[in-house]
């Protein structure tokens, strides 16, 4: 059965919410629980990125103790909607979308709130425009959701996480 955005998020009490630079330290807060020290973005980047009007930021929080407020964050993901960075290996050209990051707290994870998050970013993609990606290679439960998402590997990308290749994903637009 297919569960509705809405009704995964109201039967797990949470809350969305397009985030703006007010949740800048939240969301830096949230990435350090999330990611490796490697990894995690950055207060600057997140700000840049909450700046950028062309990504689209979407956070899944409970409501309990006040909006923004720190431990609250159960999800957090962003979208720009044309490619930010270099091309990576693989991209046919720097028209693409690119999920720019995407996470779930680690006490929620298994529940389906990932895979809800990136379709809800990915419903923010222009119609026919392709989405890229980088995931670290030995992520399986993340290359695992791509997959599920319709994205195929198109290229290794040297040391791109530390030490780690990361694998370049794709998806072609859709109608
Ligand atoms: C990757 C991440 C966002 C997935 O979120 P999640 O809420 O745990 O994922 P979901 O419960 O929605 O599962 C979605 C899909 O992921 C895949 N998946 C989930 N757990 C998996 C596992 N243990 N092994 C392999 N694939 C798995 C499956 O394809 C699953 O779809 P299915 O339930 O229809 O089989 C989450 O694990 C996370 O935040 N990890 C740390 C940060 C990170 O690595 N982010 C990705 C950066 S590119």
């Amino acid at each position: 059965m297919t569960v509705s955005r809405e009704g995964f998020l109201e039967a797990l009490g949470l809350v969305r919410f397009r985030a703006d630079a007010r949740w800048t330290g939240v969301l830096a807060d949230f990435d350090a629980r999330v990611f490796s020290s490697r990894e995690a973005w950055p207060r600057w980047m997140w700000r840049e990125i909450l700046d950028d009007g062309g990504c689209v930021c979407l956070v899944y929080a409970l409501p309990s103790r006040g909006l923004q407020a720190r431990g609250d964050v159960v999800a957090a993901g962003c979208v720009a909607l044309r490619a930010v960075g270099e091309p990576v290996r693989g991209d046919a050209g720097g028209g693409d979308a690119e999920i720019l990051t995407l996470g779930v707290a680690p006490g929620w994870r298994g529940r389906g709130a990932g895979g809800i998050l990136l379709d809800d970013l990915l419903g923010h993609v222009p119609r026919g425009r392709a989405v890229r990606l980088a995931v670290r290679e030995g992520n399986e439960v993340a290359r695992g959701l791509y997959d599920s998402r319709g994205f195929v590997s198109v290229g290794r990308i040297r040391r791109y996480f530390g030490r780690e290749d990361g694998i370049a994903m794709r998806r072609d637009g859709r109608d």
